[in-house]
């Protein structure tokens, strides 16, 4: 399953990439807010650091005018994947701009049927908001193994489940053994994923009892037995 970092700050997708831990990198509208910076400039800034998919969201509701955007949009680099709301007009902006070869992300879906339209309107990736569901005690999870479990009975579909709205590592498991292709994980889960108590206290364990044979790997004058 791949990782991407669903936030449009440049210091953590910088560190991310750094870490090996981004693949691609989702953004909407209040994630671009909460960043401070114009949103086309983001864009192009996030492009330059990843070669992934890079999801950049229209504004507007109405057909035309999504269109208008996504292929603004979509002009800034090639690994932009414009984002649309699972909306009439989003589904029909979606079969425009996957037929003139753009990489479209159908996001805010919260059910297994809407998932199938935006499937069938060409689209690359599908958003199921996993998180938004569990606010309301519904289940998340469930929608995204419904949707793996309906794209795997069609081989004429060849969109790939974004898993998103991740609230946690359980989330990310989850949605991994439901045969997501990827997760779109704010940066602070990202970090978390790695770390364990064990682990540290294992290491400890292991460093310190290297340091009592007093050797060296690198060092020259230990040739091997
Ligand atoms: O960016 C798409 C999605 O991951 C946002 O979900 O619930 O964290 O705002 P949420």
């Amino acid at each position: 399953m791949k990782f991407f970092v669903d936030t449009a700050d440049l210091g953590d997708i910088r560190d991310m990439a750094a870490a090996g831990m981004v693949d691609g990198v989702t953004t909407n509208p209040s994630l671009i807010a909460k960043s401070g910076r114009p949103f086309l400039a983001a864009i192009a800034d996030i492009c330059a650091l990843v070669d992934g998919p890079v999801s950049a969201e229209v504004a507007a509701t109405d057909h035309e005018t999504m269109l208008a955007e996504g292929r603004r949009l979509a002009a800034i680099a090639p690994n932009v994947a414009v984002k649309v709301p699972l909306t009439v007009d989003g589904l029909r902006t979606c079969r425009v701009l996957a037929d003139e070869g753009v990489t479209v992300n159908v996001t805010l879906c919260f059910s297994p049927q809407q998932a199938l339209l935006a499937a069938r309107a060409g689209a690359g990736f599908i958003s199921p908001f996993i998180g938004r569901l569990d606010d309301l005690g519904q289940d998340g999870i469930g929608l995204v193994r419904d949707i793996c479990e309906i794209y795997r009975a069609h081989d004429s579909i060849s969109t790939h489940v974004l898993a998103a709205s991740i609230r946690g590592p359980l989330h990310i498991v989850e949605a991994a053994r439901a045969g997501a292709h990827a997760a779109t994980v704010p940066p602070q889960i990202l970090r978390a994923l790695y770390r364990h108590p064990l682990t540290d206290a294992g290491l400890e364990t292991f460093l310190t009892d290297w340091r009592q044979t007093g050797q060296s790997i690198l060092d020259v004058s230990e040739a091997a037995d």
